[in-house]
């Protein structure tokens, strides 16, 4: 059975970064990894929570340099994601993960957009890039890559907020989303991951948000839950991540079900599938299985993925389409 049609619209390119990819771009740039094999890597991948598997992910870019590098990570995905039947990739990265390391933006950038722009032709799968603002740095350093990305903004579609969310609430990025949304730009943001649901009142209030990353925590808050359904804002919540980061200790507690009963436009994504055991079919399958969703679900949550993307209308209609035309 082909899995059903999707778009992925919660996925950061440096989190598909596979352990054998890693092992052989540290090969081809001499950087020392310290692991002994893969096999050692992958039994890092255990978490206590957002800020543990941060500093893995953080430190294990730095086999990230060249332009081939990100082309060779936006292939990988792009060819795992044509397996798990994505038709629309809205892709974040970090570019001042990058930068600080002295890989300059420019570099991020080719690299990226010559592997998205073969993504219809080789995979099928149009692309967006998402380019986020790291919440744990300056709003200065923020406002700078906003700035130093000015050339590059016929590539991108958006600007997020990622990284340690705790302490770090999104109204200190006023300023930045601002520039963002006059240069024409979606605005998307973490919030209500680890932190709480007045972070996702400030993104939608303070930054203007289009969509929220995450966003499981807003059910604490009745009033939040009743303005996110009221404007159907879209959240892009990721199952397989918040069990492997402890939002929920198994599946079988993640509230999806609750958040779609309660009229909320919820879509299924991967986040960073590399780490967390699944690409962004996996997700809808565990899904599936730990809550025991039927097949009219699975569609909702496919035709949600493509009412919340940022595509134009004649495309949406075709890609919903799809989906109503595919039976298991
Ligand atoms: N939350 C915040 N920052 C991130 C995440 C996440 O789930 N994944 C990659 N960067
Ligand atoms: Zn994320």
């Amino acid at each position: 059975m082909s899995p059903i049609p999707k778009a992925e619209l919660h996925l950061h390119i440096e989190g598909t970064l596979e352990p054998e990819l890693a092992f052989a771009l540290a090969e081809r740039n001499g950087v020392d990894l310290p692991y002994a094999s893969r096999d050692d890597l992958r039994a890092a991948y255990s978490f206590s929570g957002l800020q543990s598997f941060l500093d893995l992910y953080y430190s294990l870019m730095a086999v990230l340099r060249t332009e081939d590098d990100f082309a060779d990570l936006a292939h990988a995905y792009l060819a795992r994601a044509r397996e798990q039947g994505v038709r629309h990739a809205e892709i974040f990265f970090d570019p001042q993960a990058h930068t600080a390391r002295g890989v300059p933006l420019d570099t991020v950038i080719n690299g990226l957009g010559r592997a998205l722009d073969t993504a219809p032709e080789t995979y099928g799968i149009t692309t967006r890039l998402i380019m986020c603002f790291l919440r744990d740095e300056s709003a200065e350093s923020a406002l700078e890559t906003f700035e130093s990305a000015r050339p590059h903004l016929h590539r991108i579609a958006g600007v997020g907020l990622d990284s340690a969310e705790v302490g770090n609430p999104p109204s200190a990025f006023r300023e930045v989303y601002a520039r963002a949304r006059a240069a024409g730009l979606k605005c998307v943001a973490h919030a209500g991951e680890e932190g709480p649901p007045s972070y996702v009142w400030e993104a939608l209030d303070v930054l203007g948000v289009d969509r929220v990353d995450h966003g499981v925590r807003s059910l604490e808050d009745a009033a939040l839950v009743a303005r996110l359904v009221a404007d159907q804002v879209p959240l892009t919540v990721c199952p397989l991540s918040n069990v492997r980061l402890r939002v929920y200790d198994r599946l079988a507690d993640h509230p999806l079900r609750l958040m779609l009963d309660a009229g909320l436009l919820v879509t299924v994504n991967s986040d960073d599938p590399a780490y967390f055991g699944g690409y962004v079919d996996d997700n809808f399958t565990a899904v599936r299985d730990a809550l025991g969703l039927d097949e009219e679900t699975l569609r909702t949550l496919a035709r949600n993925s493509f009412q919340a993307a940022f595509l134009d209308e004649p495309t949406r209609q075709a890609y919903l389409a799809e989906v109503d035309a595919h039976r298991a």
